[in-house]
């Protein structure tokens, strides 16, 4: 049976951390679902079809690459889409905590359903999509720490050249 994983996150914006966990997800899954969270945050500074649009942008190489938008529980969702794991992404022992919440809840709501943990390379383990939001708008660089597109969209909406 074909291994199909689903990496669950808001992506608001899309930052190279994600790019690195997705990558690896592709190599190791038969395929991998980007899975959006339809309102995580009440004011995102990029909209879901914005999101989705950056998503399958960067990874439109990738034929293994899916992306999709959900609510709801994550592992109802994750059952209707007949996937068997659930990927997240671990920066630092600050992750750690609630991480290991959220799997050991997520296994006790369906124990068919594992959640593997992955680490990105290290230039990219210190990276959140919030830091880079508060970086890019007190005037810093993010050039390296997001794809090329998501920084365009930032200075589009930032106002700054
Ligand atoms: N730089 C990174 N390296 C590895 N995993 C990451 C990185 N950034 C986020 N993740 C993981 O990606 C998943 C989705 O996270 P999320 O959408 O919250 O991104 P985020 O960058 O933490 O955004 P925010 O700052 O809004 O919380 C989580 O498992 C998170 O731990
Ligand atoms: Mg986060």
């Amino acid at each position: 049976m074909p291994t199909l994983a689903v990496y669950p996150g808001s992506f608001d914006p899309l930052t190279n951390g994600h790019v690195d966990i997705i990558s690896r997800g592709a190599r190791l899954f038969d395929r991998i679902i980007v899975a959006i969270l339809v309102n995580a945050e009440k004011a995102p500074l990029f909209s879901m079809a914005e999101r989705v649009e950056i998503a399958r942008a960067v990874f439109k190489e990738l034929p293994n690459v899916e992306v999709d938008t959900f609510e709801g529980l994550l592992v109802d969702y994750v059952e209707r889409r007949n996937a068997q794991v659930i990927v997240r992404g671990l920066r630092a022992v600050s992750d750690f905590e609630f991480e290991f919440q959220m799997a050991l809840m997520n296994r006790r709501l369906n124990g068919q359903i594992e959640t593997v943990f992955m680490m990105p390379a290290e230039q990219y383990s210190y990276i959140s999509s919030r830091l880079i939001k508060e970086v890019f708008s007190l005037g810093g660089r993010v050039h390296g720490l997001v794809p090329d597109m998501v920084e365009e969209r930032l200075r589009g909406k930032v106002g700054r050249p």
